[in-house]
């Protein structure tokens, strides 16, 4: 364990009520990259607006991607960050496709460090169930005019703290197939968390949205017939339990135009190795939920964690997953959802070695 005083959170702050919105904190990392000497060491920086050249790639031409991951609270009050090195390696995969430099796994972490360090106060108490919010951003932020990459990249992490999503339990929505927008191309950008990947779902989100529906699926753009991913999360299955072993298979798409998950991922492995469930990742067609193979779907990524989905609307089709009326959580994203939230708030033990640093903040 850390030696260092344990820093409270900021008792101003009503952490009941943070929800999630941007919010000041004491301030942000700031590295910079340049043709000449590549990273430098990096500043921490209070103001929170960027002074940003007028001819910056990143403004221009979408050069840059993000991250998003959490810091948690132990029951010590100890803060630790969940798989911290998921997320730079992730961003690599980001910096390669839109051209940017890497920035190295050393220099992610030490970025979070510094960051989190510098802002212990707002990380929410533990029994808020709430979390700091991480988002590290690389982006073109040199002049250059023509195509090609920015003579500076800045990489920047900040956060801000935000509230449980489920406050009164975790609730099931209905999910809206996206029919006349494709959000990647094949052998295009969804594998990674470029913000072109994003803006151009904000539309068809927010329509969605008016019609009842507070998240949107995609299916595979060229043929419309595989599900692949939710606009800001993974898609997960669960089969009905065996009657007599009660074992489940975990069933994910492994197409290539969606991004890695964390949050999946780590399901994955509390399925496999926790509960010794089956785990499978491949092509799952749109019809296999018209047949009814599956007792549970859900959306899965950092910010709310779990999402049951107990509808799916795709134009006139509405296909029910279960009753299509349940109110809670079903039983076996409730297994895993218990597991994944026991280890981010030191509940469970660490098995899987996942809390960064081991010994806390
Ligand atoms: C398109 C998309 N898919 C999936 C996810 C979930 O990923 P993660 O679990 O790493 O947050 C996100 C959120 O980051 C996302 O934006």
């Amino acid at each position: 364990m850390s030696s260092r005083a344990i820093v409270p959170p900021n008792n101003t702050i009503d952490w009941a009520n943070v929800g999630f919105q941007y919010r000041d904190t004491n301030g942000f990392t700031k590295y910079t990259w340049t043709t000449e000497k590549g990273w430098d060491k990096g500043v921490f920086v209070t103001d929170p607006m960027l002074n940003i050249h007028v001819c910056a790639t990143g403004l221009h031409y979408g050069q840059q991607c993000f991250e998003g991951l959490k810091a948690f609270r132990d029951n010590d009050g100890r803060v630790r960050v969940f798989r911290p090195r998921v997320n730079a390696e992730r961003m690599q995969r980001s910096a390669d496709m839109a051209y940017m430099p890497r920035v190295p796994i050393e220099i992610f972490e030490e970025a979070v460090r510094r960051t989190v360090e510098a802002n212990l106060e707002y990380v929410p108490p533990k029994e808020s169930g709430g979390s700091l919010y991480i988002r590290p951003v690389l982006f073109g932020s040199g002049p250059f005019i023509g195509m090609g990459a920015a003579p500076e990249f800045s990489f920047i992490v900040f956060g801000m703290p935000v509230g449980n999503y489920y406050k009164g339990g975790v609730v099931p929505v209905d999910a809206l197939v996206i029919e006349d927008f494709d959000r990647t191309a094949p052998n295009g950008t969804g594998a990674t968390k470029v913000g072109g990947n994003y803006a151009s779902t904000f539309g068809p989100m927010h329509r969605a949205k008016e019609q009842g529906y507070p998240i949107t699926l995609h299916l595979d753009s060229k043929t419309h017939t595989f599900i692949d991913e939710f606009s800001t999360s993974n898609f997960v299955a669960l089969t009905h339990p065996d009657p007599i072993t009660k074992q489940r298979t975990f069933v994910t798409p492994n197409s290539s135009t969606i991004l890695q998950s964390v949050t999946r991922l780590s399901l994955e492995d509390i399925a496999e190795k926790t509960l010794g469930w089956k785990v499978e990742e491949r092509a799952v067609r749109f019809d296999e939920l018209e047949q009814g193979n599956f007792a549970e779907v859900a959306a899965v990524g950092t910010a709310a964690i779990l999402t049951p989905v107990r509808k799916i609307v795709r134009g006139d089709q509405v296909i029910n997953i279960g009753s299509g009326q349940q109110t809670e959580i079903g039983d076996g994203f409730a297994q895993l959802y218990k597991e994944y939230r026991g280890i981010q708030s030191g509940d469970q033990e660490d098995v899987f070695g996942w809390m960064w640093p081991a010994e806390g903040l």
